[in-house]
């Protein structure tokens, strides 16, 4: 039986002025308040961490930031620490996301040393990983995967991951409207955590949250929900209203 708490986290990329962003924040906090048994999590862009962190302190929900640099202060033009993170109240943050990787040259070994930065602050890393739809079609998402998992966490034991979070977000799934079929979710899903079991063994293996990303709604949380591996989601579009996130929020209603 699957005992990990569900975890839905909206990510809001740069959309959002700091008000725009801190009125939604409000709008979501009302309508999930009676949520218990959910975590759930906003990334706002960094120019609004602040005004949301204090619209959402006494709430269920949690802040997360959508990067970060590995060093903790410096000469880094335009960069973010983890403990600037952390100043403005932050609890995760998202790693690796297939827009830093497609945009941004992120690389497998940038998402491993921000993935340290993260933990040694104490921010719970979201590390997203995912095939594009030409290495699907060329038959190589298991191999993709395994070398996005294998080499961001390279050189970690168990006991530095117990925090950590996997998002499985197929590129071609991602701001297109294709969702992956429940059953293409489920079995990259339970391929990642084959993956983490060979790597760290069966206790993260069975702990590790996986969450699911790319055109999840509120119409189709809840049969993704119902797979065995899947234990939650990342949601872009869809997490920009109050309203439609917070029915994703709650998708055993
Ligand atoms: P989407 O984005 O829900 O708009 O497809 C998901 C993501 O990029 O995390």
């Amino acid at each position: 039986m699957n005992k990990r708490t569900p975890f839905i986290a909206g990510n809001w990329k740069m959309y959002k002025t700091s008000s725009e962003a801190a009125e939604t924040a409000g709008q979501l906090t009302s309508l999930v308040a009676d949520t218990t048994d959910v975590d759930i999590m906003i990334a706002p862009a960094f120019t609004a961490l602040d005004a949301v962190s204090k619209v959402i302190k006494a709430s269920r929900v949690s802040l997360g930031a959508q990067n970060l640099y590995w060093e903790n202060e410096g000469a880094y033009t335009g960069e973010v620490s983890a403990s600037m993170l952390v100043s403005v109240g932050c609890h995760y943050v998202i790693i690796g996301h297939s827009e830093r990787r497609q945009y941004f040259g992120e690389t497998d070994a940038s998402v491993n040393h921000k993935i340290r930065a993260a933990i040694k602050a104490n921010l719970i890393p979201v590390v997203c990983v995912g095939e594009t739809e030409e290495e699907r079609d060329s038959g190589r998402t298991f191999s993709i995967l395994d070398k996005q998992v294998k080499e961001g966490l390279n050189n970690y034991f168990a006991k530095d991951l117990e925090s950590l979070v996997i998002a499985y977000e197929p590129v071609w799934a991602i701001g297109t409207g294709k969702t992956a079929t429940r059953d293409q979710a489920q079995e990259a899903h339970q391929y990642i955590r084959s993956v983490i079991e060979d790597l760290f063994g069966d206790t993260l293996c069975q702990s590790i949250r996986i969450l699911y990303g790319g055109s999840v709604k509120p119409e189709n949380i809840a049969e993704l929900m119902q797979m065995p591996d899947i234990d939650g989601a990342l949601v872009g579009g869809a997490s920009l209203s109050a309203e439609s996130f917070s029915k994703i929020v709650q998708f055993r209603k």
